[in-house]
């Protein structure tokens, strides 16, 4: 059975219920038009706790005006199909107002990490994804929440702000799941065109290229973005926002590669903005 709570109050009350049970939560959050990737992290929150809770929620406050809050993709039914599989599970499907209400006016903001890369482009963003996930935190007060690697900088940020606001929960990270073609999943994908969605393989073809560069020993990171931008300049469609080499723990960009790295890129296909990256190390 899947069952499905709306009301922040009566959310609160469950959850406070199943931990006076000495039961432990396992939260997933996302925004919906769930795929294999979502599921990934639904499949390992169930094998984690007793009560699975995934909430769905189009979190207004992390788009910035121009970008496709309306256009987002909605289909609940469609996502409660996908996660039948995994009942017993309760959806946590608040409205905005439930979690904005008219008046509100708190932010969490991490400060160090949130303004690198993404949020070059995309200011106030992690800002709004800190504040809500903060948020399904104090809900939910789950023991366990799961977040994919293939947002690796969102996961650093929220990692970081567990340890800042001492929330007493584990955070598990899981791999990017792909295409057959390597294109990473994602609910974005669904805006692409058919010319579109063939042209942003080669983003996962230049990470590719990027870790082999590194693998065989180059550490010039110069010369490994290089053949990794001459690869994307194949397809006109594709206009890169950033590709980096950086340090994984720091996001801070890297000339020479040393250690484990972190390939990651945005980029726009068309109007649909896509990101990806590869965490490697030298052999
Ligand atoms: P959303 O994009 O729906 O993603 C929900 C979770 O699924 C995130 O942790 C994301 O990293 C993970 N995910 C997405 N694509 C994946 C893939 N291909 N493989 C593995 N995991 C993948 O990220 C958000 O929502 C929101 O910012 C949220 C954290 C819910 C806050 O609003």
């Amino acid at each position: 059975m899947i069952k499905v709570i709306s009301s922040v109050p009566e959310m609160v009350r469950f959850c406070r219920r199943v931990k006076e049970r000495g039961q432990k939560i396992a939260l997933v959050p996302t925004m919906g038009a769930l795929h294999e990737g979502h599921l990934s992290l639904v499949a390992a929150a169930k094998a984690k706790a007793d009560i699975l809770v995934v909430s769905i929620f189009i979190n207004p406050i992390q788009f910035s005006p121009q970008e496709d809050l309306k256009k987002y993709p909605r289909n609940l039914r469609r996502d409660q199909l996908l996660l039948k599989p995994f009942a017993p599970l309760t959806l946590f499907n608040p409205s905005p107002a439930d979690l904005y209400p008219k008046d509100f006016d708190t932010y969490v903001e991490e400060k160090v990490l949130s303004p690198k890369l993404c949020g070059q482009f995309r200011p106030g963003h992690f800002r709004g994804v800190t504040t809500v996930v903060a948020k399904l935190f104090n809900i939910i007060q789950p023991d366990h929440a799961f977040f994919g690697e293939k947002d690796f900088q969102q996961q650093l940020i929220i990692k970081k702000m567990v340890v800042d606001l001492s929330y007493p929960l584990e955070i598990v990270i899981l791999p990017t799941v792909r295409e057959y073609d390597g294109l990473a999943l994602s609910s974005r994908n669904s805006y692409l065109k058919p010319g579109e969605r063939k042209s942003a393989t080669i983003l996962y073809r230049a990470l590719t290229r990027g870790k082999e560069d590194i693998e065989s020993g180059e550490s010039d990171a110069h010369k490994i973005l290089l053949n990794m931008k001459r690869l994307i300049a194949f397809e006109p469609a594709i206009r890169l926002e950033y590709l980096v080499i950086a340090d994984p723990k720091t996001l801070e960009p890297l000339k020479r590669v040393r250690g484990r790295v972190l390939l990651a890129l945005a980029a726009r296909v068309g109007s649909t903005r896509l990101i990806d990256n590869l965490v490697v190390c030298p052999k």
